[in-house]
């Protein structure tokens, strides 16, 4: 655990109750101060509410911190690490791509990008990809793609519609589109041409489209918005409305997609095809890369010099990227990830049967989430000493998106680690004794 935050910040309050005299005592000792302060405080924009613990090793689903205690890793670095850690596989491609090429340039061709790209067409019945370093950067590409199309079709003032939290990135496109309302708090002026609806309902977004509409951007399951698994034939309507009024369909896969509920991507549970597919996150299993997979109307649309970047695709990433999914294929991943869903799911649905305070436990593939009836924030940090790595979205709902390459054995684990915990907490939520007691 880092202890260094915490002693620092009590040292800062010691300082300031002392300043004025301290100041006058600092003098020409200020610089070496300076320095050895710097030392004690982080030299990062605090903009994450890090949990005080560092990993130095991680093997498969288990990470070890830097005391050298083990976590059962059920997030997988929010939907990232979906082979686990240090895979064999992505550890020799790597290595072997960094001893021969990492960089040069989409000045250039470059073939590995190419073949990843080839990949990601064949898996979603698309036709081209656009290659970026994260999963906002994918959905920014997206954005364009669709104001692009709206412009080529004479729409001058073109609008995309959104979901009610929906989670779509930070950058001020995908942060606008992000529904959100403390993520975008003091970013204005927010871009225009987004129109929010409710998830889950089709009718509202036949209602809310216009003239001015070129596309509806939607998660196919949202993720930070707490694992809300729409109705079945939400994503086939939402293909009818697009197709009878010439939208684009736009999913965001950055966290359903690569294969963690079971299918390449979530929308393939419902048999649609998407024009627009953004991906990013376990595309190469912690490599950043970030990809928009356009098809149909959509290909075509960004031309030479409409969008581009430094990074996007370069031979290191396409690399990682071609190694997740010729593991996935060659292991089998897909159906493993459904089979350890459904046991997952059932494990915590048998271990909470009859414990209050429980709104749902849902799930589709590895991709899980146990919603409680009243916040739970403590859970992640009660997990966390309990050697289980976990998070909480939406306020009280945990979210689990364990690795692909779980065994049953740790699948088992974390539903009897985890069960109890939440047990307590929801009895303590209701005023009842947990069920240990
Ligand atoms: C559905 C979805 N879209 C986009 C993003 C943004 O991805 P990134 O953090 O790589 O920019 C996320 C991140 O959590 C996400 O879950």
């Amino acid at each position: 655990m880092c202890k260094s935050t915490g002693l620092c910040g009590i040292l800062s309050l010691l300082v300031a109750g002392f300043a004025p005299s301290y100041n006058e005592w600092l003098g020409s000792r200020r610089l070496p101060f300076v320095f050895w302060s710097s030392l004690m405080t982080s030299a990062l924009m605090p903009t994450y509410a890090r949990l005080p613990v560092a990993f130095r090793r991680g093997t498969g689903a288990w990470l070890e911190d830097t005391d050298g205690r083990h976590y059962l890793d059920a997030l997988s670095g929010i939907a990232v690490c979906g082979l686990g850690h240090a895979h064999p596989a992505i550890a020799e491609a790597l290595n072997d791509q960094a001893r021969t090429l990492i960089h040069t340039s989409n000045l250039y061709e470059v073939p590995l990008q190419e073949k990843l790209g080839g990949w990601l067409c064949k898996l979603s019945g698309l036709e081209q990809v656009f290659f970026a370093n994260s999963g906002a950067e994918a959905n920014e590409a997206a954005i364009k793609l669709a104001r692009r199309y709206g412009h080529e079709k004479g729409i001058t003032r073109p609008e995309i519609i959104v979901a009610d939290n929906a989670f779509h990135g930070r950058t001020l496109g995908a942060l606008t589109a992000t529904g959100n309302s403390k993520a975008q708090k003091g970013f204005g002026p927010l871009p225009e041409g987004f129109v929010r609806v409710p998830y889950n309902d089709a009718a509202a977004i036949e209602a809310a489209g216009n003239k001015n509409t070129v596309a509806v951007l939607i998660e196919p399951i949202q993720g930070e918005g707490g694992i809300r698994i729409p109705d079945n034939g939400y994503l086939k309507a939402l293909r009818a409305l697009c197709d009878q009024h010439g939208w684009l369909l736009m999913l965001d896969e950055v966290q359903a997609g690569i294969g963690r509920t079971g299918l390449w991507f979530g929308h393939q549970h419902e048999a649609i095809s998407a024009d627009v597919i953004t991906v990013a996150k376990a595309l190469a299993n912690g490599v950043p890369i970030g990809a928009c997979i356009a098809g149909g109307p959509a290909a075509g649309i960004l031309g030479p010099g409409t969008h581009g970047t430094t990074f996007g695709g370069n031979p290191l990433a396409a690399r990682a990227a071609l190694a997740v999914i010729e593991t996935i294929g060659h292991d089998d991943l897909l159906a493993r990830a459904a089979t350890l869903g459904e046991r997952i799911l059932r494990g915590f649905q048998d271990a909470l049967k009859g414990t209050p305070g429980i709104t749902e436990i849902r799930g589709r593939g590895l991709m899980l989430g146990i919603e409680l009836e009243a916040p739970c924030p403590d859970l992640v940090e009660k997990a966390l000493d309990a050697g289980l790595l976990i998070n909480v979205t939406a306020g009280s709902v945990i979210r689990l998106l364990p690795p692909l390459i779980l065994t049953d054995d740790e699948a088992d684990q974390l539903v009897s680690t985890l069960a109890p915990l939440i047990d307590e907490t929801a009895r303590t939520q209701a005023g009842q004794r947990p069920a240990s007691a």
